[in-house]
């Protein structure tokens, strides 16, 4: 899209009309991009051993993919999830507790959640025990930060 764009030249407007526009495809991340967002994240997250985290998202893997576009599985994609309300996934199918919770999530709000998913936001439905372990959840919070498109401020 060009910020040029004039009413005249309508060849340049055929992405206008959202329901002709297709599905994003699911996007990968280059090495580049990686170390880039890594560098920039605050506090521990910038030391968290990412191999670790991908080690340990694989008790996430079977309900939540990550990538831009990527499907909802029992549980909803994640891309962008740091700074997005809780419970907005269009097409996904929230609990009324996490529909309805006013929340952002940040860093701080993952770790209490994958800490304790039932008690940090009772009645919703994500049936999952929880990651106990505090350095295995920095470095899937700091892993998931990467793959999910985590924007830092300029
Ligand atoms: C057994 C399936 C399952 C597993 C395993 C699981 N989740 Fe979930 N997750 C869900 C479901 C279902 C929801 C939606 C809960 C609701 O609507 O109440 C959810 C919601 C979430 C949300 C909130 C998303 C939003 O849009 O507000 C986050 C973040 C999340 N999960 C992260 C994780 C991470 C990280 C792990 C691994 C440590 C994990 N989940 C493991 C099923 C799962």
């Amino acid at each position: 899209m060009t910020a040029c764009g004039q009413s005249d030249s309508p060849a340049s407007d055929t992405a206008a009309t959202p329901a002709a526009a297709p599905p994003p495809e699911p996007r990968v991340l280059s090495d580049e991009e990686r170390a880039v967002i890594l560098a920039s994240l605050p506090g521990p997250y910038s030391e968290a051993d990412t191999e670790n985290g991908r080690r340990v998202f694989a008790r996430c893997r079977s309900c939540h993919t990550l990538p831009e576009g990527g499907p909802n599985l029992t549980g909803p994609n994640l891309w962008g999830v740091f700074g997005r309300q809780a419970g907005s996934v269009e097409a996904y199918n929230y609990s009324p507790a996490l529909r309805e919770a006013d929340f952002t999530w940040t860093a701080e709000q993952l770790d209490a959640w994958l800490n304790d998913p039932r008690g940090f936001l009772p009645g919703n439905k994500m049936a999952f025990a929880g990651v106990r372990d505090e350095t295995d959840r920095r470095d899937l919070i700091g892993w998931l930060k990467v793959e999910t498109g985590y924007a830092p401020e300029a």
